[in-house]
């Protein structure tokens, strides 16, 4: 199995110092720690990385190669061409928000390098699958459909897998069992809009809210503690990684290995025409159907408002 992986990082000249060099090395801490989570999973035969920065770019896969002796796995960077023959192409290129900055306000740059990565990367394989990871990743995934042209179920987002992660995380911790026995679902925007479907979430089929009765403001604190998250992390370290990147790895696996998974994710939604975040079964075609979630009204009117919010902010890049 082939594997593309671009770190590709922004577009300022590189010959900008220091801070283009700390802009790429950000940038390249995604693609890298991706590189590095399928590496340890031995999710994937072949890892193959760029980055518009090729000396980083050499440096990370010098980096890895000594992580390699793990599991076997081959990394090295590459080109273009190879990202054309490759099975999954994962876009985690792109600026990253800056403390206080929201997703949405990375809009204009990431898609800027975005497009250009794509109108490069022509033709894709036809049977490829486009898993963007760069933020806002719902509205980045409705433009990489567009402009791919592949078919929408093989372009996907990483979207709120990585905010039911955390929330999820949270609840076992206050319930005191295995994540892997709670049920529970961020939807709609990666982003400020996005919410929980508390009335849907489970622990081993029984509703969550019954073993864990929560007050209405105690769920509000939990999901605004995981909404939050990744702002915390940022205001402290200045990016995220290990988090997004163990979610990437899982979300190839479901993918290479057929899974059929259900994993809250970013695709295209026929009732707005955006793509956000409800729960999909993923498989090797990548997103095989939407996978129905019964929402109580006001969990509906969230989603319909994180929606239009998305719709908005497209609307803006009417092509
Ligand atoms: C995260 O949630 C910043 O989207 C990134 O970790």
């Amino acid at each position: 199995v082939d594997l593309f992986i671009s770190t590709r990082a922004t577009h300022s000249p590189p010959s900008t110092p220091p801070y283009c060099y700390l802009e790429n090395l950000r940038a390249g801490s995604v693609g890298s720690a991706v590189a590095y989570s399928l590496l340890l999973r031995q999710v994937v035969a072949d890892i193959v990385l760029i980055d518009i920065n090729h000396d980083l770019c050499r440096a990370q896969v010098q980096d890895l190669s000594d992580a390699t002796f793990l599991s076997n796995v081959r990394i090295r960077q590459g080109t273009l061409e190879d990202a054309q023959k490759a099975d999954i192409i994962i876009i985690t290129a792109g600026a990253k928000q800056k403390p206080g900055d929201t997703r949405l306000a990375l809009v204009d740059r990431n898609f800027k390098v975005l497009k250009s990565i794509l109108q490069s990367l022509q033709p894709i394989r036809s049977d490829a699958i486009l898993l963007i990871v760069a933020n806002p990743v719902d509205i980045l995934t409705l433009f990489a459909q567009r402009l791919s042209g592949l078919p929408k179920g093989q372009v996907l987002g990483s979207g709120t897998l990585l905010d039911s992660i955390r929330l999820t995380r949270i609840l076992a911790s206050k319930l005191k069992v295995a994540d892997t026995s709670i049920h529970a679902f961020v939807i709609g925007e990666h982003g400020d809009s996005q919410s929980v479907a508390w009335s849907t979430a489970t622990v081993h089929g029984t509703p969550l809210l019954k073993v864990l009765p929560l007050t209405e403001a105690e769920r509000d604190e939990i999901a605004t503690t995981t909404k939050k998250k990744a702002e915390a992390i940022i205001k402290v370290k200045g990016f995220t990684s290990y988090g997004v990147a163990a979610v990437t790895a899982r979300i190839c696996e479901a993918i290479i290995f057929d899974h059929r998974q259900v994993l809250p994710l970013s695709h295209w939604q026929k009732e707005w025409d955006c793509c956000l975040s409800l729960p999909a079964v993923l498989g090797r075609d990548g997103i095989i159907s939407s996978f129905p979630l019964s929402l109580n009204e006001s969990e509906q009117a969230f989603l319909s408002s994180s929606a239009q919010s998305l719709k908005k902010v497209i609307a803006e890049y009417a092509e």
